[in-house]
């Protein structure tokens, strides 16, 4: 970590803020779903950590399943292409789904996944991002729950990644200049 605490610029939010926010959307999510066949839907790879972390901060049993799509490649640019690598292992039908994501960019890969969930029958859809971007918004994307409201610059760590490097950061950054020459 040291290592990669070194590529870093500054860092936009510390663990303990992540967690500390996580906290108070778990709250909120288990009050608004008391009662309700509630289903996590984690959009790999980017919200593997707030999922991890999200879930265990209810204060209840509750399943999860995943999907994989793929918008970015390998680039800091979201190319708006979005390419189904997993696709759920559940039957939505009737279920409450949450979406979990690590941040809403542009909304193009969210505005893609709500409009395939919602075509499966599903109770409901809503989504939970730790981060979202409004200045980076091309799509309008209603997000009923949203960690932080961040500037319009490419951040990594706590899952979200530039070429695959630096998910596994436990803070949120931005880069380095020397990291992208
Ligand atoms: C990132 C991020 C979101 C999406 C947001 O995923 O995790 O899923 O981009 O961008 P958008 O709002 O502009 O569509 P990415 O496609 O990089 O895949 P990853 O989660 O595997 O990193
Ligand atoms: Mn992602
Ligand atoms: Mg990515």
């Amino acid at each position: 970590t040291e290592q990669m605490g070194a590529d870093l610029e500054k860092v936009l939010l510390t663990q303990e803020q992540i967690w500390e926010r996580l906290d108070e959307l778990a709250e909120q999510i288990w009050a608004d779903y008391a009662g309700k066949d509630l289903l996590l839907v984690g959009v790999l790879k980017g919200a593997v950590l707030v999922m991890a972390d999200l879930m265990r901060a209810l204060p209840g049993s509750v399943p999860m399943d995943w999907m994989a799509i793929s918008s970015y490649g390998s680039g800091t640019k979201s190319s708006g292409v979005v390419r189904i690598l997993k696709d759920l292992d559940t039957d939505i039908t009737d279920k409450h789904v949450l979406i979990v994501e690590d941040i809403v960019d542009s909304g193009l890969t969210l505005s893609w996944i709500k409009a395939n969930l919602a075509s499966r029958r599903a109770a409901s859809v809503e989504v939970c991002t730790l981060l979202r971007k409004p200045d980076a918004a091309k799509v309008e994307v209603d997000v009923k729950y949203v960690g932080f409201d961040i500037p319009n610059e490419f951040v990594v760590g706590y899952g979200l990644d530039y070429a695959e490097q630096y998910r596994n950061l436990r803070c949120v950054g931005t880069l380095a200049p020397h990291v992208y020459s």
